[in-house]
């Protein structure tokens, strides 16, 4: 007998597992061999939808530590002491292709981070930009369908994600900043990291401050080229998971030091720029950066399936301390990621060990559905309020409540004094040094070029002129010998 019995699903020891049992010698299949009847069964199983976006994923394990005293702005229990550390898992991706993609390639990056806390998970869903394309959740599966392989081609259109832009004046913002020099990380360590969002932070007095999140990178930042990127993905389309999964097996544990803008909630009304409109930032001088803390990653998951594609991170997973902003492509966000959850992994998704809490556990009254693995205990009621002792609510909201004021109806987010579609993008541009902006300049018209319809390239051409006119000039010049080449 050898040492390890090879057993089926049910334990049951296997007596052969090279040859399939069959009728005679040269006959037929058995239908009464589980164990082959079993293994192919199981292997056509093995897979399950992938991300609808940011399919590609590598993720780690480590520890955030705070450094300095935020309790002023929150009352968040992670964040209360200095040198308190909390365990977390991050998940980084890209975003538009599919989970046979590569790594090196013009896209933004998510940062998706999972604090494991002693009040509960709290999920911090975000990307390595600052700003985003759109800045209402209702256009976003437009967007993606866009971004993503044509239903026809089968594979990503410029002419589909430049006809979308053409029509998204607000995303001139973020197309600055993606085809800039940072638009192709060198590795997942070497990028920021934004929760991007502007959110609430609630302190023990109840007062309310606006808060956004900015890890910058201790590694610091390296990007590739337009051209470089292409040979890497060629020769290691997995460039960033080799990366991230070699410099932690090394022992060398790339890490972040957070900072944040506050902004007091009664500013908000009276800012230059929408505080809640995510195609736009808040300039540094205006809230500069503080600092709060380190995060480290320090150890790989054991199994890539397991914990870095069944990993279920969800912007509505708050704690005491924090929560959302009015920014209506948050509050989609709200909804959207734990319904994908549900689709995806299934309703006790939760369950998973990468995905339930860490350092407290749930306790509630939801039962049952597919695959349930908790067992509750005999004298449990599935049912509140009761006399037995079951878990009761705290009366403490988690974070102060939102001021509104209005009708209902489908509004335009409400426009600030400073705010415009491209004023922030003209900045960003007048910003970068000569080189950058020829780089930038040249990566915009690689992609525009390619566009055959005149209109949709002219509406492009509008945004960049609107945004700087220098930037408008030179992009059309580019544009248009690439196309009359
Ligand atoms: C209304 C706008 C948005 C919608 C509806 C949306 C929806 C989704 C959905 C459905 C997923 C897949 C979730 C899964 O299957 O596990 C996803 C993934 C993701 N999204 Fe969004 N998204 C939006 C905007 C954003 C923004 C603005 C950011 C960053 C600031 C972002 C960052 C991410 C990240 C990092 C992931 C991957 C999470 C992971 O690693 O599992 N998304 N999004």
């Amino acid at each position: 007998m050898p040492k390890r019995v090879l057993t089926t699903e049910s334990g049951a020891p296997v007596a052969d597992n090279q040859n399939s049992a069959t009728a005679g010698a040269g006959g037929p299949l058995l239908i009464q061999d589980q164990h082959l009847l079993e293994k192919l069964a199981r292997f056509n199983r093995e897979r399950i939808p992938e991300r609808v976006v940011h399919a590609r994923g590598s993720g780690a394990y480590g520890y955030f530590e705070v450094t300095d005293d935020v309790t002023g702005f929150t009352h968040a229990d992670f964040l209360n002491t200095v040198g308190k550390r909390t365990e977390v898992f991050l998940r980084f991706s890209t975003v538009a292709d599919n989970l046979g993609g590569a790594d090196a390639v013009r896209d933004p990056r998510g940062f998706a981070l999972k604090f494991y806390t002693e009040e509960g998970n709290y999920d911090l869903v975000g990307n390595n930009t600052p700003v985003f394309f759109i800045k209402d959740p209702l256009k976003f599966p437009d967007f993606i369908h866009s971004q993503k392989r044509d239903p026809f081609t089968g594979k990503q259109e410029p002419e589909n994600v430049w006809d979308f832009w053409a029509h998204a004046p607000e995303a001139t913002h973020q197309i600055t900043w993606l085809m800039g020099d940072r638009g192709i990380p060198a590795s997942y360590r070497h990028m920021n990291g934004y929760g991007s969002h502007t959110y609430q932070w609630t302190n023990e007095q109840g007062e309310a401050f606006f808060v956004k999140y900015h890890f910058k990178t201790n590694q610091g930042i390296r990007s590739l080229s337009s051209e470089q990127a292409a040979e890497i993905a060629g020769k290691d389309p997995n460039s960033h998971q080799t990366d991230l999964l070699q410099a932690i097996e090394r022992g060398v544990n790339p890490s972040w030091t957070l900072y944040v803008q506050v902004m007091p909630a009664a500013e908000a009304a009276d800012y230059q720029f929408n505080p809640f409109d995510l195609t736009k930032v808040w300039p540094h001088k205006d809230y500069p950066l503080q600092r709060v803390g380190r995060l480290v990653l320090d150890r790989n998951p054991d199994n890539v399936f397991a914990e870095v594609e069944q990993a279920a991170f969800s912007p509505n997973n708050f704690v005491p301390g924090i929560g959302p902003s009015p920014d209506k492509m948050l509050q989609g966000r709200l909804f959207a990621y734990a319904d994908a959850h549900r689709y995806r992994l299934g309703v006790n998704h939760t369950q998973l060990a990468v995905n339930a809490p860490k350092a407290t556990t749930a306790d509630n009254y939801g039962r049952d559905g597919l695959m349930a693995a908790n067992a509750y205990a005999r004298s449990r009621k599935n049912y509140e309020p009761n006399s037995f002792d079951g878990p009761a609510e705290t009366g403490r909201a988690l974070s102060a409540p939102l001021a509104i004021s209005g009708y209902t109806g489908t509004h335009e987010a409400p426009a600030h004094a400073k705010d415009d579609d491209f004023y922030q993008a003209g900045e960003l541009y007048r910003l970068m040094s000569e080189e950058e902006k020829g780089r930038l300049v040249a990566n915009i018209a690689g992609g525009l070029s390619q566009v055959s319809r005149d209109d949709i390239v002219e509406k492009n051409l509008a945004h960049f002129h609107a945004a700087d006119a220098d930037y408008g000039k030179r992009v059309e010049e580019a544009v248009r010998a690439l196309r009359e080449d």
